[in-house]
């Protein structure tokens, strides 16, 4: 990898994750009533989003649908089957139980994702037209609304459509 194709990956993940903590920032400005700085955190973040999705581009990490289901595929199954069970023991072994439960939680559903990727993958085409459901709780991920999150046991309020 040439260095500017580094800087590229080291430049989307550090773009990526300021997106989403500025969402988190915008969400507690709104909790602090401070809805202008909430507006100016949201509107970074969505620069942010430009310029990462700039940088993945350019690093020529976006191929057409099939490759990215299976680089999707490939990312999570690493995430449920490598990545989180080592941070679940470990966030148990330091008695951080939030951490543990977050884990445990994002574990589960990137093995729902696996599946969904799975599935799309057999049949990107014939993929059946419905809407996909989260619980706002854990994350879990369903075609189609549920009443009870098996995830986390959350009820019907936690679910939400996305669109
Ligand atoms: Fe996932
Ligand atoms: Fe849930």
């Amino acid at each position: 990898m040439s260095k500017t194709k580094e800087n590229l990956m080291a430049a989307f993940a550090g773009e990526s994750q300021a997106n989403r903590k500025y969402l988190a920032y915008a969400k507690q400005a709104d909790k602090e009533g401070l809805s202008q700085v909430a507006k100016l955190f949201r509107a970074a973040a969505e620069a942010e989003t430009i310029h990462a999705h700039a940088h993945l581009r350019n690093a020529g990490k976006i191929g057409d649908t099939v490759a990215n289901l299976k680089d999707a595929l490939e990312g999570e199954t690493h995430e449920f089957t490598k990545m989180y069970p080592p941070m679940i023991a470990q966030a148990e072994a330091d008695g951080d139980k939030m951490a543990a439960k977050f884990f445990a939680y994002a574990n589960a559903v990137e093995e729902v994702h696996a599946n969904l990727y799975k599935k799309a993958l057999a049949d990107p085409k014939g993929l059946p037209s419905e809407d996909y459901y989260l619980c706002g709780i854990c994350g879990y991920t369903h075609a189609g609304s549920f009443d009870t999150c098996p995830v986390c046991g959350a009820g019907k309020n936690a679910s939400i459509k996305v669109d």
